[in-house]
């Protein structure tokens, strides 16, 4: 069906059923009566504000532990920075095909950038009903030439503009397991590489039938998650297996534990699954941000863990296998962490 043309291509088209290649098996379609948690109990929002307070870290490592997300308000990223990287994922989606396929891995020339549908399409057995671009974070001087020009800066803005919060986040977690000093070499397992990714939901003829994003966990360090105010981002909440929705507010960056932090953390921060429904109504975008060790970092429980006298729950593995591995199979929840047991 309109090879490379993404979703949004078909979208496009006006179709008012959906292909059966995107019919999700009946396990994993959402149906809000059944699998979502009334809304008692809910993902944190953390004011960023008062920097020295005590409570805030407190706030920060427990919704890393208990939920594996949390959003984050008065982050000191400025909103127009926000604004400008959604402004500049619609005008890039919004390009023709033929703009957007230079971008494909067949057309780009480069594994650092790469426009395109689904999750795994080779692997999946159901595709999932999202186009995205993904642009692996080199050098400034890279991105220059070959990201889009449409979005370039803006995503770069984006990146640059996080950078302090992402590390105070991240003193704050390793502060939370008596990590105090983050020398170079443990700065570089904890964010030494980024990708930036801009995704585009389109309207969904039959969005009961597909997913936006299957279930699956990050295999980051942290994500760093904005996200518009269409909503449908859903996480598991692991006591009851129900799905909590991580409403949008405005000006928030949603921030999620991923599975390089789990391992690192030996269990403690938990990178929790979490799913994207589709939506009959409108287009929806979001622009994560990766924060990962660098893919030839290998990582495994931190010393300052295994020393304290913890049995190891993980073992060391080349964080470029362990992408690798994640990127081999269509989404399945949890399973991505086994690779390290
Ligand atoms: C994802 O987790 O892959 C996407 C999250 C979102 O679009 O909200
Ligand atoms: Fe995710």
């Amino acid at each position: 069906v309109n090879k490379g043309h993404g979703v949004k291509g078909l979208a496009d088209l006006g179709l008012k059923t959906l292909p059966h290649q995107y019919i999700q098996p009946p396990q994993e379609r959402f149906d809000h009566t059944s699998n979502e948690e009334p809304n008692e109990d809910s993902i944190p929002v953390i004011d960023l504000s008062n920097s020295d307070d005590p409570k805030v870290a407190k706030a920060v490592c427990d919704a890393a532990q208990k939920w594996g997300f949390f959003q984050i308000i008065n982050h000191g990223v400025p909103i127009h920075v926000l604004e400008n990287v959604k402004d500049a994922t619609h005008k890039f989606f919004e390009l023709p095909a033929e703009e957007k396929k230079k971008y494909s891995k067949e057309q780009s020339g480069t594994n650092n950038v790469r426009f395109g549908t689904s999750f795994t399409p080779e692997a999946e057995k159901a595709l999932e009903w999202k186009d995205y671009l993904s642009l692996f974070f080199v050098s400034d001087d890279e991105a220059a030439s070959l990201w889009p020009a449409i979005c370039r800066n803006e995503a770069l803005e984006y990146i640059r503009s996080s950078e302090t919060v992402v590390k105070r986040l991240l003193k704050i977690l390793m502060n939370g397991l008596n990590v105090k000093d983050i020398d170079s070499t443990k700065e570089s397992i904890l964010m030494g590489s980024k990708r930036i990714n801009l995704n585009y939901y389109p309207k969904c003829p039959n969005p009961e039938l597909t997913v936006g994003v299957g279930r699956h966990s990050d295999v980051s360090t942290l994500t760093i998650l904005l996200q518009d105010d269409i909503g449908g981002l859903y996480v598991r909440n692991t006591k009851t297996m129900k799905w909590v929705h991580v409403p949008p507010v405005n000006g928030s960056l949603v921030i999620n534990v991923g599975d390089a932090l789990q391992i690192m953390s030996n269990g403690k921060y938990k990178s929790v699954e979490h799913r994207v429904t589709a939506n009959g109504n409108d287009n929806r975008i979001s622009v994560p941000i990766f924060v990962n060790p660098r893919p030839s970092d290998i990582i495994g429980p931190l010393v300052e863990m295994v020393e304290s006298g913890e049995k190891p729950i993980y073992k060391h593995v080349l964080y470029k296998d362990y992408v690798k591995h994640f990127f081999r199979k269509a989404h399945d929840g949890k399973a991505t962490i086994d690779f390290a047991k």
